[in-house]
């Protein structure tokens, strides 16, 4: 069993999962709309990921005899100005939500809740990684409005296998 006050918090983090999860359907949408099919299928992906980060902690919340108290989930925008300012978007929200994480593992500790401290480091490393890959995304975007052909050119080096010598 845990604190209350942890209880709240860890509900806290289920819904904004899930808010991540609704904003990056969102994005996915203004993707299909403007016939980015592979833009669309990443966030959707991303959207299905965020709902698995939610359950991950709606399951921790079970488990430890709480009780998961669903709340209304804000909506997400609804149009970008560019499929850049998507991921630039991303970015700045998977930094919000890695702030958020660090916010819970702090109150663990405050709390002496090892088990949760314990749990919560999952999403510590999880969080590297989702920066990372929106970091990514956006400097291929970037690269790609700038310079198409260097763009494609990287993409034909990134495909070289070692030939050993005979
Ligand atoms: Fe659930 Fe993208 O962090």
């Amino acid at each position: 069993m845990f604190s209350r006050k942890i209880e709240t918090a860890l509900n806290q983090q289920v819904n904004a999962e899930l808010y991540s999860s609704y904003l990056y359907l969102s994005m996915s949408a203004y993707f299909s709309e403007i016939n980015l099919a592979g833009c669309a299928h990443w966030m959707r992906l991303q959207a299905q990921e965020e709902l698995s980060h939610a359950l991950k902690i709606y399951d921790c919340i079970n488990e430890r005899g709480g009780r998961a108290e669903l709340s209304g989930i804000e909506a997400p925008p609804q149009k970008w100005e560019s499929p850049t300012a998507v991921f630039k978007e991303v970015l700045l929200h998977e930094q919000k939500v890695t702030g958020l994480i660090n916010q819970l593992v702090d109150l663990a500790i405050s709390e002496k809740d090892h088990a949760t401290n314990n749990f919560l480091q999952w999403f510590v490393a999880e969080q590297v990684e989702e920066e990372a890959s929106a970091n990514e995304v956006l400097q291929k975007m970037q690269l790609a409005a700038r310079e198409g052909g260097l763009f494609i050119l990287d993409q034909e080096l990134a495909k070289r296998v070692l030939t050993p010598a005979a």
